[in-house]
Parts: structure tokens; C-alpha cells; sequence
């Protein structure tokens, strides 16, 4: 009997090298023991297995073994790299073995795979990143805890290593530390315990958590399948949930009862009030005088339905001028932009990347609240070319009065406005764009496009992308000061 130890990190590529030279020297499975590094004492060494008379053949395996037999190794399951050495020698003398998922060894294989899949899954939608960037450091530095099933860490490093390229981190578990420092990335098999983490993202990650959490829409089984409770003690939000799921009907109670409505009458009355505005000459008054011709505006027939027209505001000799879609339900009824979720979303990440809302100007590419009435709600609609063509002329009197240094276009629609373009955003945003005022435009996605993505792992990876784009903005402001 021979016995195989492999290492802890390499272990794909050691069982590979062992693999082939064993199945070329003819040895059968039942011959090989094979045991991980820190499981069993044993060196490595080929000796006296028994050998088949077929000694030194050319062994050959189809492409879709090696993907298969990677996982089988990272598997934390007994006998899962017995098995691929059984099914190197299988594929190997019958092609198209793989494929026949009636063989008892590969559906075996398959369910393993899966499992380590599904590990891998969790692993991209749990580490949660503690900053500890030491003063005065040229890259933020996070540290991240994680426990998997199974032994993954080789297979993701790649994965973070792309997708969080633009800091330094380490990935902790019990057994691996991941290091990535200025794009390299390192290895080492270390055992380790769960460190003592938590910074001040902590606070903000959780009212994050806490605002984008729609009670309306939990569903306690299908949360718990997709974020199983063994993760919920390495999650900062994970002392939340108790207490969203407990106060979830009540919310949605709440929610029922303040259901936005359509207009009030008294908001009719003040449409009336206002129609005798409607043709008022553009001010020579600066903003205030723009926003009081904003309101008679009945330029496209978005303002029928509306309660009024929200105007922009902020300073006149603002730097920064941010531009989003069109007011949302909460600003319609409020007069003000970003006043409702999204802009408590907008508001938090532009607090973390050093950005000040008071000191830019905040407005809308449309001025009107578009929605389609659903029984007592009114729910967002998109504005179309045309609308958007239509308000422009509030936007252009907005930038001629403030000549900002740089525009934020959020989402489509603000990109459209701003550069006459209406390709997709997220193929766009992160760049500056040359807009059709002469002020550069820099593009990133619509803070609500976050608060209704469905997937986490998008809507991580889509409030990753916002944070930095606002960063860049803070960045080139600081620059251009
Ligand atoms: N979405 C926007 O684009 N603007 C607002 O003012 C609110 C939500």
C-alpha cells in the first residue's frame, strides 16, 4: 500500500503530479492512500505499490476532468481524493464517462462539486471586510475572518484578488491566511483563531443593512437558506436580523399605512394656484428665481400628475453639481431632491468617501415625478427621450447659473441628460465623460438602482463600485481645489 500526503496549499497540483505518475505506472486505487498534510504523519514517497502489467502508459484525461478533480481536492469530505484518482484512471481508459450521470461515481462527483460550489458562493457573499489601515498608509488595509466547509481558499483567492484589487487585505481562516498587498497576492498555511475585528464601517455597513432591509418583502425560509445562521457570527448585520424579523409586520403595518398616496386636493389646489405661473419669464434671479419659474413649468405632461416640481439646491458656486433621474414619492410630496431612501443611500456613501452634499449642487435630470398608479401607490416609471429632452432646459439654466467644475451623473437617465449618450451605464460608469455643457461629466450608478437589486452579491458588488466612484470624484475635487 503506498500512502500520498498532500500539502495544504498546492494540493490540486501535487495530487495532479502524483496522480498521473501512479495511473502511468499501471497502480490501482485500491493500492493508493491518500491523506492531507496535518491529518497523518506520512512523507511522500513513491515505493512498492503493486503495478499492472501496463506499466509506463500515456495517461489522458478530457478537459472537463482537471475543473472536476480540483474540487474533488478541496473537498473536506472522506474519500473525495480517492475518488478522483478512481476517476482519473475511469476517464482515462472511457471518454464521455463524465457525462453519463447514471455512473454512482460521478453523480457522487457532481454532488461534491456542487457542495464546494455552493461553499465558494457563500464565501464570496459573507467575508465581510474590518478596516485597519495604519496611519498615514498608502492603501486601506481590511482584515476578513471566514470559516469555510471546505478547503477553498486556493480557489478564491483569484476571485478577491480582482474583485477588491484596489486595497490590501488579508482573508483569515483557520487554516490559510490570504494576503494581498499592493496586487500581490500570498498564501501560507498558517492555523489561526478568530481575531478580535471591528472598525467604524461596522456602524455604517449595519444602517446600510438596517434602511436597504424591506420587511414587505421577507421571507424568513428563503433568508435563512440563502444566509444559513453558521455564517451569521462572522456578519457584522447578523445582530440585526433578530430584531428586523421580529419588527418585520409591524413595519410593513406602518408601511401599508403610509403608503404614499396619490396627491392630496390641497396639492391640486396649489397646482392651481400656480398655473397663473406657468409662463413666467426665466428670472434674471439667479436660482431662486429659476426655481420659481420651475414651478409654473408645464412643459411635457409629467407635471400634470405630479404634486410640484422639485428644483435643485445647494449652493450657486458649488464645485460639484450631482445629477440623478427625477424625484421619487417622497420628494414630490417633499419639494426637495434626495430626500427619501435613495438619497439616505447617497447621503451614507458620499459621507464615507469624504464627500459633503451640503457643498454640492443636488438636482435631478427631470423635474417631475413620473409614476403609474397601482392602487394606493404611486410607483416609479422611468422618464423617457423625450421627457428627458423636454427638461433639459432646467438643467442647462441650472449649469449656466453654477458653472460647477465637475458634474456626477447618477444612473441613465442623468447620463443621458448630460452627455446626449443613452449607451448602458454600468459599461460607463467609473469614467469621465465629456459633457454637452463643457463641464466633464463623471458617471456612476443610481444609489436606487442598489436598493432594488435583488442579489446580494450584486448589490455588494454594486455599492463597491458606487463608494469608489465617489472616492474618484472627492479625489479629482481635492486635485482641481
Ligand atoms: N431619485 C432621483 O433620481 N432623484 C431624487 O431626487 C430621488 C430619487
Amino acid at each position: 500500500m503506498k500512502t500520498i500526503t498532500l500539502p495544504r496549499l498546492g494540493t490540486f497540483e501535487a495530487w495532479r503530479d502524483a496522480a498521473r505518475d501512479l495511473a502511468a505506472q499501471g497502480v490501482p486505487p485500491e493500492a493508493v492512500t491518500w491523506v492531507m498534510e496535518g491529518d497523518a504523519p506520512t512523507l511522500f514517497e513513491l515505493g512498492s505499490a503493486p503495478r499492472d502489467a501496463r506499466a509506463k502508459r500515456e495517461v489522458t484525461v478530457p478537459k472537463d476532468f482537471p475543473p472536476l478533480a480540483r474540487l474533488l481536492c478541496a473537498a473536506r469530505v472522506p474519500g473525495a481524493i480517492d475518488l478522483a484518482y478512481r476517476l482519473l484512471l475511469r476517464v482515462s481508459e472511457t471518454r464521455g464517462l463524465l457525462k453519463n450521470r447514471a455512473d454512482p461515481e460521478v453523480a457522487r462527483t457532481e454532488g461534491i462539486a456542487k457542495n464546494i460550489r455552493r461553499d465558494m458562493h457563500k464565501m464570496k457573499a459573507f467575508v465581510r471586510f474590518r478596516e485597519v489601515t495604519a496611519e498615514g498608509a498608502a492603501r486601506r488595509q481590511f482584515v476578513s475572518w471566514f470559516e469555510p466547509d471546505h478547503r477553498i481558499e486556493e480557489l478564491m483567492g483569484g476571485f478577491f484578488a480582482r474583485r477588491f484589487g484596489d486595497m490590501n487585505w488579508a482573508i483569515i481562516t483557520p487554516e490559510i491566511t490570504m494576503h494581498f498587498k499592493e496586487g500581490d497576492l500570498r498564501l501560507e498555511a498558517v492555523t489561526s483563531k478568530k481575531p478580535d475585528l471591528e472598525d467604524e464601517t461596522e456602524a455604517l455597513w449595519k444602517t446600510y443593512y438596517a434602511n436597504i432591509f424591506n420587511p414587505a418583502r421577507l421571507k424568513v425560509k428563503a433568508m435563512q437558506a440563502e444566509m444559513p445562521k453558521k455564517y451569521w457570527k462572522n456578519l457584522p448585520e447578523a445582530d440585526l436580523i433578530p430584531d428586523l424579523i421580529a419588527q418585520a409586520d409591524a413595519r410593513v403595518a406602518e408601511m401599508r399605512e403610509t403608503a404614499p398616496t396619490l396627491p392630496p386636493v390641497r396639492a391640486a389646489r396649489v397646482l392651481d394656484r400656480l398655473q397663473g405661473q406657468q409662463d413666467a419669464p426665466l428670472s434674471a434671479d439667479g436660482l431662486e428665481g429659476l426655481s420659481q419659474a420651475l414651478k409654473g413649468c408645464r412643459r411635457c405632461p409629467l407635471a400634470g400628475p405630479a404634486t410640484q416640481a422639485v428644483p435643485g439646491e445647494g449652493p450657486e458656486d458649488a464645485d460639484l453639481m450631482i445629477v440623478g433621474e427625477q424625484p421619487g414619492d417622497r420628494e414630490d410630496l417633499g419639494g426637495r431632491p434626495f430626500i427619501g431612501p435613495a438619497g439616505q443611500l447617497f447621503d451614507l456613501l458620499a459621507g464615507e468617501a469624504g464627500l459633503e452634499r451640503g457643498a454640492a449642487y443636488v438636482t435631478n435630470a427631470v423635474k417631475h415625478f413620473k409614476f403609474q398608479v397601482r392602487g394606493k401607490r404611486r410607483i416609479h416609471q422611468s422618464p423617457n427621450g423625450n421627457e428627458i429632452s423636454h427638461c433639459r432646459w432646467w438643467l442647462d439654466q441650472e449649469i449656466a447659473l453654477i458653472r460647477p467644475k465637475l458634474i456626477l451623473a447618477m444612473g441613465a437617465t442623468a447620463a443621458q441628460a448630460l452627455t446626449g449618450q443613452s449607451k448602458g451605464i454600468l459599461s460607463r460608469r467609473g469614467c469621465m465623460e465629456n459633457g454637452l455643457h463643457g463641464v466633464p461629466v463623471f458617471l456612476t450608478l443610481h444609489p436606487s438602482a442598489l436598493l432594488r437589486q435583488p442579489n446580494p452579491e450584486s448589490r455588494d458588488e454594486q455599492t463597491r463600485l458606487v463608494r469608489s466612484d465617489l472616492r474618484a470624484v472627492a479625489h479629482w475635487l481635492a486635485a482641481a481645489a
